[in-house]
């Protein structure tokens, strides 16, 4: 039997290269191996965002971006977290499962209250609600970037606790971190975020990609400008960029005119791929991906009901 996988990506931005390596690539590398369910995370997004119109848009553009990097609907059920009020239920059952000085703990959550900014309740539980997007499925692998590793062991510690209080009933699932791109840098040398404006579009325009890699901070001393390479590096192995990096030794300028070349040679071909994608399309992958998911949902969540003692 195949093992089983879902990740998630929050539909709140325009996606980058470091959402690209971090997530979509480990995914579409492997998702045909396994039972795969690919998740637009939109009731996540709410904790953030409070724009009818740029929710509406980025839902497509979530869905969009997956068929783009070569997900096909058919071998993977790409679907709506909001579509499936399972995921709702089963958030409420972990919230009722784990404590407060629990939730407190979450960097999400931490790193908000550290900078003195407003935690909307959901904020604070969004960690119970990515555990039940993970459970209903009955999920073994989640591949995400590295800064979701905590998000998972908030999944396992509350799926554990429920299969303690209540019987064996929930998977516990593992989170896949592929090496060496668990991080991708920025153009200032930080890790990659949408919200630091350090990103390099993934179906960026050629002008769009060339003004990010233009702009990234080169104050590294010697030859290599190591925030340059660090991109490069996700593009070409290291016999290939060792002898255009020596060639073109302390030319910066030279260096990331090539990047931008790669970057484009690279992209094209998804950016071609996602222009030709329609709403309706986008539309049909979800209503279809609704119904597969709530198959398996609805089983999971009837056990989990038994289990707690609610299915009368
Ligand atoms: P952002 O940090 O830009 O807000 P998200 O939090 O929406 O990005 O992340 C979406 C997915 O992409 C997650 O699985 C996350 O781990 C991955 N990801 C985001 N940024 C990076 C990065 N710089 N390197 C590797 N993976 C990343
Ligand atoms: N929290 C994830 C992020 O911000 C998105 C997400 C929601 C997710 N539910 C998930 C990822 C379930 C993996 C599995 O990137």
């Amino acid at each position: 039997m195949k093992k089983r996988l879902l990740t998630g990506l929050q539909s709140s931005g325009t996606l980058h290269i470091g959402n690209y390596f971090g997530a979509l690539k480990p995914f579409t590398d492997i998702y045909e191996e396994y039972d795969s369910y690919l998740m637009v995370a939109d009731y996540h997004a709410l904790t953030s965002l409070r724009d009818k119109e740029e929710m509406q848009k980025n839902i497509y553009n979530v869905v969009r971006d997956y068929l783009a990097v070569g997900v096909n609907p058919e071998k993977a059920v790409i679907f709506r977290q909001s579509d499936n009020q399972d995921h709702m239920e089963l958030a409420w059952v972990f919230n009722c499962l784990v404590t407060v000085p629990f939730l407190q703990q979450a960097h999400a959550y931490k790193d908000k209250v550290a900078k003195g900014l407003e935690a909307n309740a959901g904020l604070f539980t969004y960690p119970m609600l990515q555990a039940a997007d993970i459970a209903l499925y009955n999920i073994d692998v989640v591949p995400v970037g590295e800064d979701q590793r905590q998000h998972l062991e908030y999944s396992r510690e509350a799926i554990g606790k429920f299969n303690r209080a209540f019987g064996e009933v929930l998977v516990e699932p593992t989170e896949m971190i592929i090496e060496g791109v668990g991080i991708v840098t920025g153009t200032d040398g930080e890790k990659m975020s949408k919200s630091k404006g350090n990103t390099i579009p993934l179906f960026g325009t050629k002008d769009e990609i060339e003004k990010a890699v233009m702009s990234t901070v080169t104050d590294s001393e010697g030859d290599v400008p190591e925030n340059v390479y660090a991109i490069h590096k996700l593009l070409k192995n290291e016999a290939e960029l060792s002898s255009i990096y020596e060639s073109n030794k302390g030319r910066y300028g030279d260096l990331k005119k090539i990047l931008v070349e790669d970057l484009e040679a690279f992209v094209a071909p998804m950016r071609e791929k996602r222009e030709s994608i329609s709403d309706e399309q986008v539309r049909d992958v979800l209503r279809e991906g609704a119904e597969k998911a709530k198959v398996t949902s609805n089983e999971t969540l009837q056990k989990v009901r038994s289990a707690i003692g609610i299915a009368l």
